[in-house]
């Protein structure tokens, strides 16, 4: 079992581990060490989206449930209204990536959709990603997590705890039997390519080809050949401290 799995289920099974579980060392190390200085570069990339017309108090939610550690951001982020400018740098990540998601989802009118997540942590995207479709009218039928057992467990709880009907969680092992015949939209975010080659095909093959289009940051070399006819654009701001650069790696529209 991983180390970031025991404590999942630590926090499943005891309602006072859930309410620090983001401060949890071992979790801490796979899931929640964005750092302040990568969330004032997360709020730089932030502030090119229209940031302001945002309900950030439900974005804040994020941050009720955890006790995750938290940085004043006032002096970057005054003129978006909340109640408390103490926010952990992860819950700005998700919020970063959630303007990506939508970004690019934008181009492609559908409603009610179904997205697929492998490997989403302890739901954090899944929660923001929402908040922001929700706020430009798109609505989600669906959002599937895959994930470890103890993960989907901690994801069900988290998601539930926050209000979210629309989750379905999937364990790694018995996804197959459960997943749907399409998705719309398939994420994976420094997830699929820390993955070893065996479980990068099974993703591949079962819910990649599934998917009409998919959002993935790379954070490892080499990039699976499956994306040869994607598109690549350097992750920013860019995580990767070696000379191989993360990508994030979209469906190219011409072929879906
Ligand atoms: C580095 S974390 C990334 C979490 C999240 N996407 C984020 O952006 O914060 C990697 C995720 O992959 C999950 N994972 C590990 N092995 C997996 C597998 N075989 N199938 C699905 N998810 C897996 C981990 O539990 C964790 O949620």
């Amino acid at each position: 079992m991983y180390k970031h799995e025991e404590t999942c289920y630590e926090a499943v099974n005891d309602d006072n581990a859930f309410s620090i579980f983001k401060q949890n060392q071992k979790f801490v190390e796979i899931l929640e060490h964005v750092t302040y200085e990568q969330g004032l570069l997360y709020v730089t990339e932030i502030k090119k989206y229209q940031y302001k017309h945002y309900d950030w108090n439900l974005f804040l939610e994020n941050d009720i449930i955890g006790n995750p550690l938290t940085y004043n951001y006032y002096n970057q982020l005054y003129e978006a209204k909340m109640n408390t400018y103490n926010i952990s740098p992860t819950t700005l990540r998700y919020i970063c990536f959630g303007l990506k998601i939508l970004e690019y989802f934008k181009q492609n009118m559908q409603q009610n959709i179904d997205i697929v997540e492998i490997g989403g942590g302890y739901g954090g995207q899944c929660k923001i990603l929402q908040d922001i479709f929700h706020q430009n009218n798109i609505q989600i039928k669906s959002y599937t997590l895959i994930d470890l057992d103890g993960v989907c467990k901690l994801q069900n709880k988290y998601l539930t705890t926050l209000g979210f009907t629309n989750i379905i969680t999937l364990s790694n092992t018995e996804c197959l039997e459960k997943i749907y015949e399409k998705y719309d939209l398939c994420i994976s975010n420094y997830a699929l390519g820390e993955f070893q080659k065996n479980i990068q095909d099974f993703y591949i093959n079962n819910i990649l080809l599934r998917s009409r289009l998919h959002f993935i940051t790379w954070n490892t070399y080499p990039i699976h050949d499956f994306f040869m006819y994607s598109n690549f654009v350097e992750e920013s701001p860019q995580t990767n401290p070696t000379v191989f650069k993360n990508v994030i790696i979209t469906s190219n529209y011409a072929f879906t």
